[in-house]
This record gives C-alpha cells, sequence and structure tokens, in this order.
C-alpha cells in the first residue's frame, strides 16, 4: 500500500516521491491518509505554480494496484478546491469505456461550473454522441471531423474557465477512458501552455 508513486511533470522533468512519511494526515471522515502528504503537498505546489506563472501542467501519477492512487486523487482536487480552484474529478472504469464521452462527460455534471457552462458542455457531446450513432460511425471519416471540432470546442470552454481561477482536472485511471474522451484530453493538454491549468491523471503500474 505505500510502495513508491511517481510523480511525472511534462516539460521535462519528473520527480519521485517516496512512500511512507513521518506525519499523517486525514482524508476523509475515518480514513487516515499516511506517507502521502509529501505528494499532495508537491501537487498543491504545482497547482499554485499554474496559477502564478499562467502556465499548464500534466502530471502522471502512477502507482502498483491499492497505492492509494484514487485517495491522493480525490483528497488533491478537494483541497485545489479549497484554495478556491475549479477542481475536477473523473473517474475511468473499463466497464464505461465504449460511451463516447464518458468521462468527459463527468467534468459538465460538476455543480462548480455556471448552469450555462454546463449545458453548452454536455450539448457538445450530445450533438457528436447523437451524430455518431445516426451515422453508425466510429471516429473514422465526417465523425472524425465532428470528434476533432468538440475537442477544439470542449478545450476551448476548458481553458476559458482558466482565464477567472485555476482549474484542475483530475481523471482516475486514465488508460481505461473512452476513446473519445482520451482524445479531447490530449488535445486540451496540447493547449495549455497559457493556462491557468493543472491535469492530473493516475494510472497504474506494475508492482
Ligand atoms: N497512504 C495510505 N494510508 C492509508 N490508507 C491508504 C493509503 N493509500 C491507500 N489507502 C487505502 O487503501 C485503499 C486503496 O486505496 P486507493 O483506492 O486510493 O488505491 P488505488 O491505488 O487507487 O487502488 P486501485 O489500483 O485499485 O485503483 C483505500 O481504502 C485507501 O483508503
Ligand atoms: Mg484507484
Amino acid at each position: 500500500m505505500l510502495s513508491q508513486i511517481f510523480v511525472c511533470l511534462s516539460r521535462g522533468f519528473a520527480v519521485r516521491l517516496p512512500g511512507g512519511g513521518r506525519d499523517e494526515i486525514w482524508v476523509r471522515g475515518n480514513v487516515r491518509l499516511s506517507g502521502r502528504e509529501d505528494s499532495l503537498a508537491e501537487l498543491g505546489l504545482i497547482l499554485s505554480g499554474c496559477s502564478a506563472e499562467c502556465t499548464g501542467r500534466v502530471v502522471l501519477l502512477e502507482g502498483p494496484p491499492a497505492s492509494g492512487k484514487t485517495t491522493i486523487l480525490t483528497t488533491a482536487v478537494r483541497l485545489a478546491a479549497k484554495t478556491g480552484a475549479l477542481a475536477f474529478n473523473a473517474s475511468c472504469a473499463p466497464a464505461e469505456r465504449d460511451l463516447p464521452f464518458g468521462v468527459l462527460n463527468q467534468i459538465f455534471l460538476s455543480n462548480q461550473l455556471p448552469a450555462d457552462v454546463k449545458e453548452h458542455g454536455n450539448r457538445i457531446i450530445s450533438d457528436v454522441v447523437l451524430n455518431m450513432r445516426s451515422s453508425g460511425q466510429g471516429a473514422g471519416g465526417g465523425a472524425g471531423r465532428q470528434l476533432a471540432l468538440a475537442c477544439h470546442e470542449i478545450s476551448g470552454i476548458l481553458v476559458q474557465l482558466a482565464s477567472s481561477s485555476p482549474v484542475m482536472i483530475a481523471v482516475d485511471n486514465a488508460s481505461q477512458a473512452d476513446e473519445q474522451s482520451k482524445s479531447c484530453l490530449l488535445y486540451l493538454m496540447r493547449r495549455i501552455e497559457a493556462a491557468r491549468m493543472l491535469v492530473v491523471l493516475s494510472d497504474e503500474v506494475a508492482r
């Protein structure tokens, strides 16, 4: 459980955070998260850096099964929200891999978003899904173009949000995301250079 977790920063450097630690911090209710205070502090610092320097970062949080990835992500999102960031948590599951935009859709369900932004995001997603369904296409041909446009619009909404407050997007078990959400997250990550945005992706590595 306390085996190491790696936090890798995009843009050329990586930090290895040791497992274990002297202190303990409380997470939710009766769950005590031991030895992860450094990882949480690091994520908090990266988010403040994004905000102060007006720059985007991508962090990959990797660890073996049951090493605390989900707990760290949910705690980091809650702590980020307390600092005034718009902080979103989406999780991916194998059972939902065939659900187009299923992961991205979780962001647009958040009550942190103004109603018109939620409505706009959900409309973009439902339009592209309806179109895929009616044309019977995957991501090829016209559907591919529509997917690209949807990624463009959704990323635009999220980047725009980061102009009013820092944004943190946490995606748990990212490798299990549906293809459309993956495309959209990749599109977004290519466009956050100047956005106050932190994207944290968790994934499993072998023990
Ligand atoms: N550092 C820790 N201190 C105390 N409890 C922990 C710690 N890390 C994980 N746990 C507990 O272990 C269990 C598994 O944690 P969690 O689900 O966060 O791990 P995970 O890496 O996301 O697991 P999975 O690989 O199954 O997704 C949870 O009950 C969690 O509260
Ligand atoms: Mg997990």
